[in-house]
């Protein structure tokens, strides 16, 4: 075991230092010339073209890869896209409109709920595309097209390169669909492939600056209660970054759309909580401020996630964290790595079984 952890304490860790080279690997077979070339995609371009919905499904942190995809492929893609968890879908007897392609996303290819979810829109007659990470898995054999993430194997229960591999085949899928539907221009899709190249050597670089979440993470191993919030692709990395805490440090967490706190949320914000403020979208980054000056002043601690140059968080934050800048679709790839990081080194800080947290397991095959 010792061994195959390579010099890291823990199979997270180890696995969370992996993204660099994992993202690195899933992105760059598919970029051929300069352009996304998807060759197991088994689908014409007039099939992409017909493609009027998407519906994405899955469990836990793939679930929250869709959550991203939603926001990520109806910007590059212009379809709309469903979102829905494999348990709620499978009885729900979804309406699918024609012409809807069912993306499955999961790691293990065998979750029982999301492989139930693919038999049962196979069953009403939907092309459903997987993207998955073990090869050979159910899921990945039972698809029509399966896009493989080389993440390689993941061992911690609690999942990070393998997310980080689900999000990069989003944004392939997206390019792809945008550049063939006619909704990115090509100027825009030169820029994109190009920094879609960049985000390994970024990871890295967030990496690199570690012991800072390091700092941050001793400093808060002793919360109680931890919310996440933010807007839109905030919204949907603030929901990864709590299901991580809580999964490792059992802290109890919670993550809102900054925008709903005032309907309910808010009543809990009192002193010694600890808000996380995901905000890392231009547009909105003013919107999310001002939900922090409200928690701030009922007495929350606030902890800032950022881009380099947002250097106003720090006027309302107690303490800002900073990501390198990159596309407003492909922020969620480099916001994810410091809250991976800071969930780790609370679990660590307790003392607690970072790679096998009690109550859960890897794959959950049973219902
Ligand atoms: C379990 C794991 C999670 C994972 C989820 C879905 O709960 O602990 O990390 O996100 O299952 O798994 P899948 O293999 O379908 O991605």
């Amino acid at each position: 075991k010792a061994a195959e952890k390579e010099g890291f304490e823990h199979f997270m860790l180890k696995e969370i230092y992996e993204q660099p080279k994992a993202v690195a690997d899933t992105i760059s077979p598919r970029i051929k010339n300069g352009k996304i070339v998807i060759d197991e995609l088994e689908m014409t371009d007039e099939d992409i073209k017909n493609v009027s919905r998407i519906q994405m499904v899955a469990c836990g942190s793939a679930y929250h890869v869709c959550v991203c995809a939603k926001y990520v492929l109806e910007e590059l893609a212009q379809i709309p896209v469903d979102v829905d968890l494999a348990s709620e879908f499978r009885y729900r007897n979804p309406l699918l409109t024609e012409n809807t392609l069912v993306i499955v996303v999961s790691q293990s290819g065998e979750t029982a709920d999301s492989l139930a979810a693919l038999r049962e829109s196979k069953k009403k007659g939907y092309k459903v595309l997987g993207i998955v990470n073990v090869v050979g898995s159910s899921i990945a054999r039972e698809a029509d097209s399966v896009f493989y993430t080389w993440a390689g194997p993941e061992i911690s229960v609690a999942t990070t390169k393998a997310y980080s591999t689900q999000l990069a085949a989003v944004y392939l899928i997206g390019l792809l669909f945008g550049k063939v539907r006619g909704t990115i221009k090509d100027k825009e899709y030169k820029e994109y492939i190009q920094e879609l190249g960049k985000l390994p050597e970024k990871i890295q670089r967030i990496l690199d600056e570690k012991e800072r979440i390091q700092w941050l993470a001793n400093k808060y191993s002793h919360a109680r209660d931890v919310f996440f919030i933010g807007r839109g692709l905030d919204y949907a990395i603030s929901l990864e970054g709590s299901l991580k805490l809580k999964e490792i440090s059992y802290i109890h967490s919670e993550a809102y759309a900054a925008g709903e706190l005032k309907h309910g949320t808010i009543s809990l914000i009192e002193e010694g909580v600890l808000v996380i403020g995901a905000a890392t979208q231009p547009a909105l980054f003013e919107k999310e401020i001002s939900n922090l000056v409200e928690v701030r002043s009922r007495g929350a601690s606030v902890l800032g996630l950022t881009s380099y140059g947002n250097y106003t968080m720090e006027d309302i934050a107690d303490f800002t964290v900073y990501v390198p800048k990159t596309k407003d679709t492909f922020t969620t790839s480099l916001a994810v790595i410091p809250l991976q990081l800071l969930a780790y080194y609370i679990s660590v800080a307790k003392g607690l079984d970072v790679d096998k947290p009690r109550n859960l397991a890897k794959s959950v095959t049973v219902e």
